[in-house]
């Protein structure tokens, strides 16, 4: 025969009293239930009214852990469960679960005024009638803008723009430019060199290389882009600068084709009053050479200005590209061109009457200002 269960209160299946067998004395004692009950309501009430009178950050967080940590208040009064019988445990965990899901709600909402409380004390002092601080409105560098110019004049006359990678081979920056390794210019261009071999552009002329090396006849190219060399840095030098290369190859192009072209350049450029001076020169990959000079104001003086290398393409080079390419289609007996190359930098010094290179790269506001 069952002993019945003297819980009779719980309401519970005649069945479930068997288990009660298994805890221990006072888990019978029915009052217990009853407290635990009373010990979470109780805790929920001080906790929801501590809570809400809490000020700051800190004193929110020692609330959380009095109430909620490990060794907190709801872990004490939890592990009162211990004492309950199996028909009352649900009860009670469903009452403990919603008791820590309230006090957690009630930290999270402090938490929430807290910080809005916080955000409306400062902005307190803002007064939002005074007039603001306006960002200052940025422009192109003068190098830039120059470059810009140039290149829209050129494709104006039907060349595009290329581009080439400003560490380059050996090969590609001298000797199929035709300047071998004991060629006196390279210590004129003395630039940076890899562990690798390769080096730091000295000019834009590779660019020459690539394009043909690249791409069929017809060629009709710019190339503008920075340059390194190692030279000691003053006025009027800089490690890096800006040139601009040209390249015009087809059949029948001529040297009457690259004086055109260029004072025609220079003449958007500076206006069509500007003076130009044609000087022989020499560069390993152009033969004929020249240097092109503009006659400039400089404090009342006029002077000339050496402003671009240019001539017509040397058939070395184009062999040496028929060489890489594997075919003939730079034959220099078939296509001729002409190719030119002029530095920005002391063009724009003199344009913008710049007396240091040394502006241009110092990022001074006060400086780049006037060019916006
Ligand atoms: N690369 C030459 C330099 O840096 C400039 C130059 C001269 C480029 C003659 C050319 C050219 O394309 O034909 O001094």
């Amino acid at each position: 025969m069952e002993k019945v269960c003297s819980c009779s209160f719980t309401g519970l299946a005649p069945h479930a009293h068997l288990c009660n067998l298994s805890f221990p004395t006072h888990a019978r004692n029915p009052k217990h239930q009853l407290l635990m009950e009373a010990q979470l309501q109780q805790l929920r009430d001080e906790a929801l009214a501590e809570i809400g009178a809490v000020a700051d950050e800190a004193a929110l967080e020692a609330a959380r852990v009095k109430y909620l940590g490990r060794s907190g208040t709801l872990a004490t009064v939890s592990e009162g469960m211990r004492g309950l019988s199996k028909e009352e445990k649900p009860r009670i965990g469903k009452l403990l679960n919603e008791t820590r899901v309230a006090v957690t709600a009630a930290l999270d909402e402090r938490k929430s005024a807290i910080e809005a409380e916080a955000g409306a004390r400062a902005f307190a002092d803002v007064d939002v009638t005074l007039p603001g601080m306006a960002p200052s409105r940025g422009s192109l560098h003068p190098i830039t803008q120059l470059q810009n110019r140039a290149v829209s004049i050129f494709r104006r006359m039907g060349f595009s723009l290329a581009d080439g990678p400003d560490i380059e081979t050996e090969w590609h920056n001298f000797d199929a430019l035709n300047t071998p390794a004991d060629h006196p210019a390279r210590n004129e261009q003395d630039t940076f060199y890899l562990p690798d071999g390769r080096l730091l552009r000295s000019q834009t002329s590779p660019v020459q290389i690539r394009t043909m090396t690249s791409c069929l006849p017809p060629v009709r190219i710019i190339a503008p882009g920075a340059c390194y060399r190692r030279d000691e840095i003053d006025a009027t030098h800089l490690s890096q600068f800006t040139q601009m290369e040209g390249l015009y190859v087809d059949e029948g192009v001529s040297l009457a084709d690259l004086k055109g072209t260029l004072d025609l350049f220079v003449r958007e450029l500076f206006g069509p009053e500007v003076k130009v001076r044609w000087r022989p020169h020499f560069f390993p990959f152009t033969e004929p050479s020249f240097e092109l000079d503009i006659l400039v104001n400089a404090g009342g003086r006029s002077r000339w200005l050496e402003m671009a290398g240019c001539g017509m393409v040397d058939p070395a080079v184009f062999e040496a590209v028929n060489k890489a390419r594997g075919d003939r289609a730079y034959d220099p007996e078939r296509v001729t061109g002409f190719a030119f190359g002029f530095g920005l930098d002391r063009l724009a010094m003199n344009m913008a009457a710049v007396p240091d290179i040394r502006l241009f790269i110092e990022s001074d506001q006060r400086f780049l200002r006037q060019f916006s």
